[in-house]
């Protein structure tokens, strides 16, 4: 996995220290942004979230979906299913060994603050599985930090330091879909967190 876990980053495993300082750094408003601009479910949509973690994008959307949240770490599972048991089914998994059979047909795929952890083989196939998956119209969403020309210095620093190792320009991850999605795009949003960052949020539709 291409995620550093260790020194100072490793307290950012446990679900309450990695759930302060999202909100310290306006991470739930960037979540509220994403599922009202871009996720948009729908009333009975089957969702499902890549690399959910604590699943506190739950909190913005719709009550009457099924929604399945997958993550590799065991402790951000647990958080989820303490918290929100009745909304959703939660899986500890890693998505880069989940093939098609894994994911549920679905109408809305997120995988929010995962695809720069993955490498470009472990992204292409996590992509196809969720593809395989999508009914026709349905919508694949991606957030994750952006290395774009122009940005400010501080968000450039800051997402170098990302505990992810494949932080890309958003031309790179559009390359990860433009094989299977022929109706995508992309937008880098600086606007979304308290602290100068830029985020990449890609639609694909199939
Ligand atoms: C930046 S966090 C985002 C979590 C959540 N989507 C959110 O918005 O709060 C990235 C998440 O991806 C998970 N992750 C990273 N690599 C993964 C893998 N190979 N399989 C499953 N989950 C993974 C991490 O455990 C972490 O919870």
């Amino acid at each position: 996995m291409a995620q550093i876990t260790t020194g100072i980053r490793s307290i950012l495993s446990m679900p309450w220290a990695y759930d302060a300082l999202q909100g310290m750094l306006g991470v739930t408003h960037a979540r509220k942004v994403v599922c009202e601009d871009y996720i948009r479910a729908q009333p009975g949509d089957v969702v499902v979230d890549i690399g959910c973690g604590t699943a506190e994008i739950l909190k913005f959307l719709p009550e009457n979906i099924r929604y399945y949240g997958f993550d590799l770490s065991q402790h951000y599972i647990d958080s989820a299913k303490r918290r929100f048991a009745a909304r959703g089914q939660f899986q500890c998994a890693d998505v880069t060994t989940m093939g098609s059979s894994d994911i549920p047909p679905c109408q809305v795929a997120i995988a929010f603050g995962v695809l720069h952890h993955l490498d470009d083989a472990a992204a292409y196939g996590l992509i196809n599985s969720l593809y395989d998956r999508l009914a026709h119209g349905g919508r694949l969403i991606t957030v994750d930090p952006v290395f774009v020309s122009g940005q400010a210095w501080v968000a450039h620093e800051l997402i170098r330091r990302d505990r992810g190792q494949n932080v890309r320009t958003c031309e790179g991850y559009m390359d990860l879909v433009s094989e299977r999605f022929s109706a995508k795009n992309i937008q880098a949003r600086h606007d979304l967190l308290r602290v100068p960052y830029t985020y990449a949020v890609m639609s694909c539709t199939r």
